[in-house]
């Protein structure tokens, strides 16, 4: 896949785009130094940037805890630039918020958000591990392709994640999120083949509510819906289709939108219709490709209802999958 060059919304110069985390610059490119990280950050002590996106600069850190114990964390931090605009603050809190009202293997867990608000910071569990977008192009670069049924396991982890985010009550009332920004950027494998979904920056839900347009942040307008393209209200099913975008370019090792340029691709969403991954020369099972054509419609009530039902409809294709499996392709790919 030729790496993309492309205007994010943030940064007109990131060249991040589609595939990898905003710590990876594209082809044969090194990672970026970045500047020493503060010598604090609160109760935290920073070690090294990790990365940097449009609202947020992410360093692995360290805290002491009561029992005397290191404790070793990500930690988010609003970006200098960002810290008077309320509308960037309100929805870094509403992030750490929302990341405290989950419990999910396959959703980032927070650690401590007692700041996030008052000094725009939050640390999370470390993912030992990279990014999606980051592996496709490890394996890409060395010749290798994720097989089929690892492609599906990470399909259905992220699925289980939403689920899960989805159908969330917090206090008896039903919290209404949508992710908004499902891509391979903010699904992370870790070494130990965890899977887990980051980023819940521009996340919405009974909390905040968007009138307008959900912008991502981070230049991944390929994985946008329609609806969202249009600016419309989005629900759950949003997800559903972005999701369906991920498995669309895991199986025909594409990307659906080469080379255009961001407002072409948001046009072309917004008219809708992604076509068959075997137009493409993917070889898939007809049921897998029926599959994505049903989480990538057009129209929000024709695509699977939740996440569990592509979840379950993945399942009844691929045969279940040894989580060890993942860790020796992580192995493979980068030692
Ligand atoms: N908990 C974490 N552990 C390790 N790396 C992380 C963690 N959270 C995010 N990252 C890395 O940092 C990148 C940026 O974080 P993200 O939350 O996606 O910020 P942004 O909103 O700027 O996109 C991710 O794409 C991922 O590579
Ligand atoms: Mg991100």
């Amino acid at each position: 896949m030729a790496t993309q060059h492309h205007a994010s919304v943030a940064d007109p110069l990131d060249r991040t785009w589609p595939w990898a985390g905003p710590e990876f610059t594209g082809r044969g490119s090194p990672r970026p130094a970045f500047a020493p990280p503060p010598a604090r950050i609160g109760r935290f002590r920073p070690i090294r940037q990790l990365a940097t996106g449009g609202m947020a600069d992410i360093y692995t850190a360290m805290s002491e805890r009561e029992d005397g114990a290191a404790e070793v964390v990500a930690l988010k931090c609003i970006r200098p630039h960002l810290e008077t605009i309320v509308q960037a603050r309100t929805m870094f809190t509403h992030e750490a918020h929302l990341l405290s009202a989950f419990d999910h293997p396959a959703i980032v867990r927070p650690v401590d958000v007692s700041a996030a608000e008052t000094e725009g910071h939050f640390a999370m569990e470390l993912i030992h591990g990279r990014g999606l977008g980051e592996i496709i192009h490890r394996a890409e670069k060395i010749g290798l392709r994720l097989p089929m049924r690892l492609a599906a396991a990470i399909v259905i982890a992220i699925a289980d994640g939403l689920q899960h985010i989805h159908d969330r009550i917090v206090d008896r009332i039903a919290l209404d999120v949508v992710h908004c920004d499902v891509c391979p950027a903010n699904v992370m494998i870790a070494y130990d083949g965890a899977i887990k979904l980051v980023d819940f920056g521009v996340a919405t839900s009974r909390w905040r509510r968007v009138d307008g347009r959900v912008l991502p942040h981070g230049g991944t307008v390929a994985y946008m819906s329609p609806e969202q393209c249009r600016g419309e209200p989005l629900g759950r099913t949003s997800d559903v289709y972005s999701l369906g975008i991920v498995l669309w370019e895991l199986m025909t090792w594409q990307h659906l939108y080469k080379n255009l340029p961001h407002e072409q691709i948001i046009a072309r969403v917004a008219r809708g219709a992604v076509p068959r991954p075997s137009t493409f020369g993917a070889e898939i099972p007809a049921e897998l490709e029926d599959i994505i054509m049903c989480a990538t419609h057009a129209v929000p009530s024709r695509r699977f209802s939740n996440s569990a039902a592509i979840a379950d409809a993945l399942r009844q294709l691929v045969s279940a999958e040894d989580p060890a499996a993942l860790e020796m392709w992580m192995r493979l790919l980068f030692h």
